[in-house]
């Protein structure tokens, strides 16, 4: 460590969140992705604090995701979270904008007959063919998300007829079948992995994740309503804020 931080006993801010800011410091501009951050008796030593206020101050960063624990190895800088994109981009082409190789696992694809909630996001009646696609999405091979796609049957018959595996959606949906989509809304909300989509998400289960539901548009036809589960370890919300003056 080069910094020369130190806990101010005198603030009124507690000691722990100074470690923490201390420790935060650090793993945004001196330790790399993946190395040790020092143990809870080191760093109680040198900002002379209790073990329990170093402890404190580094359960904190885990919760937080900056920091992962390794049973019997220690603590370790956790990988930077990425911004869920909110526009209508596909996983494939935000994934190669940061300079990551988008990937799809086919997890299944089928036809049934929309149940009443499905048929209402898709403006069908309850009954209607759906086609249904289910994708583990990996970057640099690492699982990312889970997506459970709908799609009406009549919009785009032969979709099932084909690999899903390492293909883009919106890439098909546009080369084969000329459906740009141009409008789309999103709901995200937090969520519990359940032991299922933890194993295939590389997950304890019960880790936290973020619930996507998306529809997308082209033109007046809904083409498509998906379900994601994002892991929450990885994956962040960024919005920007406009201050508006009228109601
Ligand atoms: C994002 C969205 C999904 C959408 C997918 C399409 O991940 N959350 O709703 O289905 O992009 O991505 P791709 O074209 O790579 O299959």
């Amino acid at each position: 460590m080069t910094r020369a931080a130190t806990i101010d006993a005198r603030s009124p801010v507690p000691k722990y969140y100074q470690l923490r800011e201390i420790l935060l410091d650090l793993i945004e501009h001196e330790l790399a992705v993946d190395t040790p951050v020092p143990s809870e008796r080191e760093l109680a030593a040198r900002y002379g604090l209790s073990r329990m206020t170093a402890r404190q101050a580094v359960e904190h960063l885990v919760s937080e995701g900056r920091l992962y624990r390794v049973q019997g190895k220690g603590t370790f800088v956790a990988q930077p979270k990425i911004d869920i994109p909110l526009r209508l981009t596909s996983f494939t082409e935000d994934m190669r904008a940061r300079g990551m190789t988008p990937g799809a696992a086919d997890l299944g694809r089928r036809t049934v007959a929309a149940s009443a909630a499905v048929a209402r996001e898709l403006g069908l009646a309850a009954g209607d063919p759906v086609h249904v696609i289910e994708r583990l999405r990996t970057a640099d091979g690492v699982p990312m998300a889970l997506e459970r796609s709908h799609l009406p049957a009549s919009l785009v018959p032969d979709l099932l007829e084909r690999s899903w595996r390492n293909q883009s959606l919106y890439e098909v949906l546009a080369r084969e079948h000329g459906i740009i989509l141009d409008r789309g809304d999103q709901v995200i909300e937090a969520g519990i992995a359940d032991s299922g989509d933890a194993g295939l998400l590389d997950l304890a289960p019960g880790s936290a994740v973020l619930l996507l539901q998306r529809r997308c548009w082209a033109g007046e036809a809904a083409v498509e309503y998906v379900v994601s589960t994002y892991r929450a370890d990885r994956y962040q919300l960024r919005a920007s804020l406009d201050v508006s003056l009228r109601a």
